[in-house]
């Protein structure tokens, strides 16, 4: 009783001040600083600490440890924030007991894995970039945001910005791709999806991840050592954390690898000199899922040792492991941990949760009667459904096979064709897979009765027991008939039909965390079902559904058509079967390279030249290039077709010779010369010849998105000023540098059309 007068005083005395906007004007700041630290000389050493704890309650864990006795902790003050736990009822239940029962009644901030959509799940964040569709990007985040604080969040582990250019790791599925530039772009929309420009009701705090280079793992094995050079870093990895911070994001989590020997979690350079002194950052850090208890067997020391290098470091608060716990208040007792290192850290949580509003009103995100209007309502839907099909990349399409008639019959064959559950692919949280749409509901929904669908699953994912097992029991919904009974089941059900369209690829475990694999190609069962297809000589399409590029130089070489989709999301099957009856034309573009073989890994298009730069000629031995394969991947950054086809004019310029800071206007005419109305993602890219460092072959700058009708022309204007072509240079100072560049501008990274220009002094 006397607790909870204590907590009613305490947020009666404090809602004199506005909470629930993030501070912007120093007044503003004051009241929010003065609160704090108000609040902050109330608080005990043991208290402070406690805020610096997250626990996980519930499901998805994803390590080792698990947190124990939550609800005892809580009410000792021992617990900052919780996740891994929603809805409003359950919400409301851990916050009473920190507000009513806590000693100082302060509440809990929630987080959770929302990475693409909360319930209404969107396409894998992989996906939702080969929509290069910024806007369209920012939407899915608000929805996600919306959705999520209705269900009791306030803060989601979202947005993935690590640039990844190594298919073999599983994480490629959550992030943007390959791209610096574009990354970049991608992180800014989904921290302002997701944030707003405050933090209302129905926003919620980002928390950009991982930081830093996690998806450098050497060879793209998860959680594996990442050693890098410094200019690679701050050039080609680092600038979308950098683009997410800038764009206002309220926190960070650390990345479970090490990079050049210190491991990110206890790395004072990454967190405080780069972070925070650099980069301005005034947010907080968590780690990752007990990534302080790793940086023991990372090799940092015990446990007594590795808390004082986290707090040291700069991280603020630890996820699950429970080190700053057990640990800091000895430490400071000791004198090896200063008491204001703790201080520093409590503070940016406190304020964190003044931010979101928490102490204003602790319960400003528990409303079920919101939760029961948000969630998934049918707006949402439609948008996962527009969301789907601006992600799904064309990459064949022999003969106009596509789109398809809606008309006669089709064989719809394969693992994948009938699966819901998949389709919301990996780190799909709270998302349902019961309520995804599968591809034969989707063609049911869009076609009734009006084209025969003559259904078979013709293969299981994979029959390789080992893998099956390791993926866990019950995982993969297996088939118990044997291989060949499936398979002429498929078989009979193409010969009765016009066209076959066979759903294979991954299950969705098969991506994601901890989800690497060595050979990223179709799995032997698929193959076989797909190699027996052929045999019947009917039209073959195939439907992708993957978290990664897959290796499929045989599909492209077998098939008529082929339609990557990814992890499409709730609305999958409806979207999927929209793109191959032509209710859509496909628009999306690869963000990621497709290899040839995984020989050819790492393979991405802002490769650098090399002293021996190969191109094709097969009498010189001594070149950049393998005995056995050519260096082209089968399907370039920027790739992506449609069902109409577009010209592209040669590139103009206003002037070959700018100044600096002078623009440079680049203009090409794009015409649709094919039959169908259709959108196109004009690319700009450039290279500078020659530098005091070497520079890529070619590196994004710019792209738009037009829609032209069948015939049309448009011109399309870009301005490159001498800040776009900033680098870091010899002394690791980005700027710019005088010399000749290209500038190219196409359809994707391969087929452009060129022009020379200089920048003087
Ligand atoms: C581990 C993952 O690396 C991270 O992305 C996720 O946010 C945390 N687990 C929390 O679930």
């Amino acid at each position: 009783m006397i607790r909870r007068t204590f907590c009613l005083l305490f947020i009666l005395t404090t809602t004199v001040y506005s909470f629930a906007q993030t501070p912007k004007k120093p007044s503003q700041q004051k009241k929010m600083g003065d609160f704090i630290t108000n609040l902050m000389s109330k608080m005990t050493l043991d208290e402070k600490i406690g805020q610096l704890n997250l626990v996980s309650v519930g499901f998805d864990v994803t390590g080792p440890i698990v947190s124990k006795n939550v609800n005892e902790n809580i009410e000792k003050g021992n617990v900052g924030g919780v996740f891994n736990t929603y809805t409003p009822v359950a919400v409301r239940k851990l916050q009473e007991i920190a507000v009513k029962h806590s000693r100082l009644g302060i509440p809990l901030i929630f987080g959770y894995d929302v990475i693409h959509g909360h319930k209404t799940i969107f396409p894998i964040p992989l996906g939702l970039a080969s929509s290069w569709d910024l806007g369209m990007i920012k939407k899915t985040a608000t929805i996600a945001a919306s959705e999520a604080s209705a269900d009791g969040l306030n803060w989601v582990f979202s947005p993935m910005v690590d640039i990844a250019r190594d298919p073999r790791w599983g994480r490629i599925a959550e992030g943007a791709g390959e791209d610096t530039w574009l990354g970049s772009q991608i992180a800014k929309v989904m921290v302002q999806g997701y944030q707003g420009n405050g933090y209302d009701t129905n926003k919620v705090m980002a928390c950009v991840k991982h930081f830093a280079l996690y998806g450098a793992a050497e060879a793209g094995r998860d959680y594996n050592t990442v050693d890098m050079s410094d200019r690679r870093m701050m050039q080609d990895y680092l600038p979308p954390y950098k683009a997410a911070i800038d764009a206002g994001a309220g926190s960070i989590m650390s990345s479970f690898n090490e990079i050049n020997g210190v491991p990110a979690t206890a790395n004072k350079w990454l967190m405080t000199d780069l972070l925070r002194k650099q980069w301005g950052f005034k947010g907080f850090v968590a780690t990752d899922y007990t990534a302080m208890w790793e940086l023991i067997p990372h090799g940092m020391g015990d446990s007594i040792a590795v808390a004082k290098k986290a707090i040291d470091a700069g991280i603020d608060m630890d996820m699950v492991s429970e080190i700053y716990l057990t640990h800091l208040k000895a430490l400071v007792k000791d004198g090896k941990v200063q008491a204001s290192e703790i201080d520093i850290a409590c503070r940016r949580i406190l304020e964190a949760k003044y931010k979101l509003g928490l102490f204003a009103d602790p319960y400003k995100y528990c409303s079920e009667q919101r939760a029961a209007t948000t969630i998934m309502k049918p707006a949402y839907l439609e948008a996962a459904r527009e969301a789907a099909k601006r992600s799904m990349v064309l990459l064949k399409n022999s003969n106009n096979v596509l789109p398809l008639k809606s008309s006669g019959s089709i064989a719809l064959v394969g693992p994948l064709a009938d699966d819901r559950q998949d389709m919301i692919g990996p780190w799909s949280g709270a998302g349902d897979g019961s309520k995804a749409v599968s591809v034969l509901d989707g063609m049911k929904n869009l076609l009734g009765n009006t084209v025969q669908i003559n259904y078979a699953k013709g293969a299981n994912i994979t029959n390789d027991p080992w893998l099956v097992e390791r993926l866990g029991a019950g995982v993969l919904q297996m088939d118990k008939r044997s291989a060949q009974d499936m398979i002429d089941e498929a078989v009979a059900a193409a010969k009765k039909s016009d066209v076959i369209v066979a759903c294979v690829g991954e299950s969705s475990s098969m991506s994601g965390e901890a989800a690497s694999r060595s050979e990223i190609g179709i799995f032997p069962a698929q193959e076989d079902l797909l190699k027996a297809l052929r045999a019947t000589g009917k039209p073959l399409v195939i439907v992708l559904m993957n978290g990664r590029p897959l290796t499929l130089k045989w599909e492209n070489d077998n098939s008529d058509a082929m339609l990557e989709t990814w992890f499409a999301g709730t609305e999958a099957g409806n979207a999927i079967a929209d793109v191959l009856f032509g209710a859509y034309n496909p628009s999306a573009k690869t963000t990621i390279t497709f290899p040839q073989d995984v020989g050819q890994i790492p393979v991405y298009y802002s490769h650098k030249n090399t002293g021996r730069p190969y191109a094709g000629d097969f009498i010189d031995r001594y070149k950049s290039r393998y005995l056995d394969i050519s260096n082209d991947p089968l399907f370039p950054f920027g790739y992506g077709l449609s069902y109409t086809t577009f010209s592209y004019s040669d590139v103009t310029l206003n002037t070959h010779t700018i100044k600096p800071g002078q623009p440079l206007q680049v203009s090409v005419t794009v015409t649709n010369t094919g039959k169908y109305d259709g959108e196109e993602t004009v690319q700009l890219y450039t290279r500078q010849m020659a530098a005091s460092v070497t520079r890529p072959v070619e590196e994004l700058k710019n792209f738009k998105q037009i829609f032209l009708k069948a015939g049309e022309s448009q011109v399309v204007d870009f301005t490159l000023t001498s800040a776009d072509l900033r680098f870091y240079n010899i002394d690791m100072k980005y700027t710019y540098e005088p010399g000749d560049f290209k500038v190219f501008v196409g359809t994707n990274s391969r087929d452009v059309k060129e022009a020379d220009f200089k920048l003087t002094e």
